[in-house]
C-alpha cells in the first residue's frame, strides 16, 4: 500500500500494528495513533506548529534527570496524572481518597516511632504543628502498626530533594502504634509553586495559568492486608484549593489546622505555646476484592 492521504493514513498506520504480540500494547498503541491523527486533523496542524511541539517535547526530556522529572510535571498540569488516578481508584465507601503522587517522593526516608519530630535539623522554620490521628479500616477498626510515609515542602516552598543543602527535611516514615494511633511534629504546610523554570512553566504562562499548589502534606499509608493509599492532606482556607495547578484537590482531603493556646497541652506534647494542631484519620480498604494500586513505598508495616 502507498499513496496515503489524510483520510487513509490512520488505517494504514493502525494496520502496521497488527502483529504486535502483546494485545494490551496493541490496543494502547492503536488508540494513541487514532487520537494523535484525529488531533492533527481537527486543528489542521501546520508543520511549524508540529516543529514547535517537537521542540517543546525535546526540551521537556532534556530537563529530566534523577532529581527533576519534567514529564511527570507535564502529565500533572495537563490533568493526565489525576485522570489515571481517577480511572484506577474508585474509592471504596469510607476509604481515604487517593490523589497524585507528585515528583518529590523519596525512597529511604528515616524511620520514626509515633511522636517523632520531623522538624529535626530543619534548615528553615515554619509554624509549629502537631499532627495526630489514627489509621482505621473502612469499618472503623484501628489498624495496628501501619506505616505512614510523610513529606511536605519547606517554608520556602521547596522540597528537601530539590535543595542541595537539605537532607530528609519534613520527611519521614512514621510508625502508627498497636492501637493504630500516630503523631508527629512538623510545620504547617504552605502553598508553593510547582517548578516553573522549564518548558512546563512556559506552558503555564502561555495558557494564562498560575503555577501554585494549595498547601498540603503528602502521605502514603500502608498496612499488610489493606490497600495502600497515596494521598494528601490539604489546609482548610488555602487560596489555591479551587485552582490547584495539578487538579489534585478533593473535598474529603481538606484538614482543619487549628491554633491551640494552652501551656499545659503544649508542655504535655513537647510543643511551644501557642502551636497548631491537625487531627486526621486515614481509612484503608481491605485488599481483598479491591483492585490494588501498585505499591510505591514499602508496603510492610513496622514489625
Ligand atoms: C507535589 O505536590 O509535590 C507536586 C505534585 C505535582 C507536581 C509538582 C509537585
Ligand atoms: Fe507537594
Amino acid at each position: 500500500m502507498r499513496q496515503f492521504n489524510e483520510d487513509t493514513l490512520t488505517d494504514a498506520v493502525v494496520a502496521r500494528l497488527k502483529d504486535t504480540e502483546n494485545p494490551r500494547f496493541r490496543q494502547v498503541m492503536t488508540s494513541l495513533v487514532k487520537h494523535l491523527h484525529a488531533f492533527a486533523r481537527e486543528v489542521g496542524l501546520t508543520e511549524e506548529e508540529w516543529f514547535e511541539g517537537i521542540k517543546f517535547l525535546t526540551a521537556t526530556g532534556k530537563m529530566c534527570d534523577d532529581k527533576r522529572q519534567e514529564f511527570i510535571l507535564l502529565s500533572d498540569v495537563l490533568g493526565l496524572s489525576m485522570m489515571v488516578v481517577a480511572l484506577n481508584h474508585k474509592t471504596p465507601p469510607g476509604a481515604t481518597e487517593a490523589t497524585v503522587l507528585g515528583p518529590f517522593f523519596a525512597h529511604g526516608a528515616p524511620e520514626f516511632e509515633s511522636g517523632a519530630d520531623l522538624r529535626q535539623g530543619a534548615t528553615m522554620k515554619g509554624e509549629d504543628t502537631y499532627v495526630t490521628g489514627r489509621v482505621l479500616s473502612t469499618d472503623g477498626k484501628p489498624i495496628p502498626n501501619a506505616a505512614l510515609d510523610i513529606w511536605q515542602a519547606k517554608a520556602d516552598g521547596i522540597y528537601d530533594v530539590q535543595d542541595p543543602n537539605a537532607e530528609f527535611e519534613l520527611r519521614g516514615r512514621v510508625k502508627a502504634d498497636a492501637k493504630g494511633e500516630f503523631a508527629f511534629k512538623s510545620y504547617k504546610p504552605k502553598f508553593y509553586s510547582v517548578p516553573d523554570d522549564g518548558p512546563v512553566g512556559e506552558l503555564l504562562r502561555a495558557t494564562g495559568n498560575h503555577k501554585m499548589r494549595p498547601a498540603h502534606m503528602h502521605a502514603i499509608v500502608s498496612a499488610p492486608g489493606y490497600q495502600q493509599v497515596i494521598t494528601h492532606v490539604f489546609v482548610d482556607g488555602d487560596p489555591y484549593l479551587d485552582s490547584d495547578a495539578v487538579f489534585a484537590v478533593k473535598d474529603s482531603l481538606i484538614g482543619k489546622y487549628s491554633k491551640v493556646d494552652s501551656p499545659e497541652e503544649a508542655k504535655r506534647l513537647g510543643m511551644p505555646n501557642p502551636f497548631t494542631k491537625l487531627e486526621w484519620d486515614f481509612r484503608l480498604a481491605p485488599e481483598s476484592g479491591v483492585k490494588a494500586r501498585k505499591t510505591i513505598a514499602p508496603s510492610d508495616a513496622f514489625a
